[in-house]
């Protein structure tokens, strides 16, 4: 059964308490019934009715969580009020009120080519085989803000180790759902759809990356990216792509969207480098959302000491 979009798209203001929870997981290990429900439905054997769908809120206590470096979390509304996703508008504002088109369950991703075991898999296995859990990661976007949103999700490589890529694989492509009935900013020429985004292996494999089904306790909302979408927190949030469908290991460097719109603009790497500025604006500062002050942007937007070592001997105003 297909998400109720009208119930997704309620301020968070009137949700009822009862929807509230703090972590999926913590939920289905602390209620009886209910769980029983939810895990029947984490197995695909009944389909989820609207009240069953866990909706993201604003619980406070998650409102309290930091990420590692003390960053609080941002506020629901923030994250899903304010979104980039051209499908649906060039205006964030927008975009969630846009967004009640994509149905966002159930979901279903392809992972295919130079791998031993390509397949496709729904959201809800993926959950039931990988346990999506809380990571609280600071999305800096080219633009120049930044959020801190506590996503649910688990590491990509998961999921590729258990497709088995052959030893041709180098890089993994990723597709967003091409339907311009759906997304309709695709019926839009100018721009080279399906969004689609690269990683080199190494990078996807990395244990930050991660594909993301939920955010703030709940299902991913549709303007965030859902059903499933990558989270790679040291590089621009452009390179998260939302709403994948397809999944492709290949033997080369994929095109990726914005840089077949833009290469001298944006490159295939586009990690966060506060001393690689855009060539129409500085990247040395960034406007937390949330916050009046500006401050400065990290080296890899904070995951320097995780991710340097990938990118050792290469110049990196080079590979932007
Ligand atoms: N994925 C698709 N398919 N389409 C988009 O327009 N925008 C990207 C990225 N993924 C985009 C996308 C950009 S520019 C950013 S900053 C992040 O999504 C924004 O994610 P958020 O709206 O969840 O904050």
């Amino acid at each position: 059964m297909k998400k109720d979009k009208l119930t997704m798209n309620i301020p968070s203001s009137e949700i009822t308490p009862k929807q509230t929870y703090i972590h999926r997981r913590d939920f289905i290990k602390s209620t009886g019934l209910l769980a029983g429900s939810m895990l029947l439905s984490a197995c695909g054997i009944t389909p989820k009715s609207a009240t069953e769908v866990v909706l993201p809120t604003s619980d406070p206590s998650i409102k309290q969580r930091t990420d590692e470096l003390g960053n609080p979390v941002n506020a629901l509304e923030d994250i899903t009020g304010y979104n980039n996703y051209y499908e649906f508008s060039t205006d964030k504002e927008s975009v969630a009120k846009l967004s009640g088109s994509l149905i966002t369950s159930p979901w279903e991703i392809e992972v295919f080519g130079l791998v031993n075991k390509p397949g496709k898999i729904s959201v809800t296995d993926l959950e039931k085989k990988y346990q999506p859990e809380e990571r609280i990661y600071r999305l800096r976007c080219v633009e120049a803000w930044s959020m801190v949103i506590p996503w649910l999700g688990f590491s990509l490589s998961k999921l590729l180790q258990d497709v088995e890529p052959t030893s041709d694989a180098k890089y993994v492509r990723f597709e967003t759902l091409f339907d311009p009935d759906v997304l309709p900013g695709q019926q839009d020429r100018l721009y080279p759809w399906p969004y689609q985004e690269g990683l080199r292996m190494d990078e996807a494999m990395h244990p930050l990356t991660i594909l993301a089904t939920g955010l703030y306790g709940g299902e991913l909302p549709a303007q965030n990216g859902g059903g499933v979408r990558l989270v790679v927190p040291w590089k621009y949030g452009f390179k998260s792509i939302k709403s994948i469908v397809k999944i492709e290991l290949v033997d080369y460097e994929p095109s990726t969207m914005w840089s077949s719109i833009a290469s001298n603009e944006y490159g295939f790497y586009a990690n966060v480098n506060p001393t690689v500025d855009h060539p129409r604006w500085s990247q040395g500062s960034e406007r937390l959302i949330g916050e009046l002050d500006r401050r400065p942007t990290l080296m890899f937007n904070g995951y320097e000491e995780q991710v340097a070592p990938l990118y050792k001997g290469m110049d990196l105003s080079k590979f932007y």
